[in-house]
């Protein structure tokens, strides 16, 4: 790891823990989702800190390692584990029904943007779409391309992560 890598990761995850603080404040009481789960690390800080009323967690989980250790990990009745690719996931879910979304999965540009569109069509107008990766050329140039397909998605904050507001429209 570099050294200038090493002295952003503080910087990071105040960020993310900012990020999450936001969530927590605006959407009390939430069901929301995190897509791109890995090994549920931020996950255990959104139970923490956002004290959510069901959380999905969605991952491909190509490793069945990773998955064993999520099921034991999240084994809750607040949290559904939903295994598969994203855009799938994202239809099982009724539509506007979502708090918040928070967007950590595939960071190419086309999987990303559609991850946005199809996990914003879950939040609710008045909710919020948070990611990690802002930093990445191909994540900015997605939550880009996606405000500006869907007119009804507002930034309100973009540094290395990002989050948008879904009004609805
Ligand atoms: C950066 S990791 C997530 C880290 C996690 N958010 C955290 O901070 O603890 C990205 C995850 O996205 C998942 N992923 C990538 N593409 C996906 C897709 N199309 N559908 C579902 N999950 C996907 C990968 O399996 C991986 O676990």
């Amino acid at each position: 790891m570099s050294p200038l890598f090493k002295a952003m990761v503080p910087l990071r995850e105040w960020e993310r823990l900012m990020v999450r603080r936001y969530l927590a404040l605006k959407h009390k009481s939430c069901r929301c989702a995190e897509v791109g789960v890995r090994d549920g690390y931020n996950a255990d800080r959104i139970i923490e800190l956002c004290l959510p009323k069901r959380l999905f967690l969605v991952d491909i989980w190509d490793e069945q390692w990773r998955y064993d250790l999520v099921m034991q990990r999240f084994s809750r009745p607040d949290v559904t584990v939903l295994r598969g690719d994203s855009v799938r996931m994202a239809q099982t879910i009724e539509p506007h029904t979502l708090d918040w979304v928070y967007i950590d999965g595939d960071h190419s540009y086309d999987g990303c943007l559609r991850d946005l569109l199809a996990w914003s069509d879950c939040v609710r107008a008045g909710g919020s779409i948070a990611g990690d990766d802002y930093a990445f050329p191909a994540v900015r140039a997605a939550v880009r391309e996606a405000c500006r397909v869907n007119r009804g998605l507002r930034p309100v904050w973009r540094w290395r992560q990002f989050i948008l507001k879904a009004d609805g429209r």
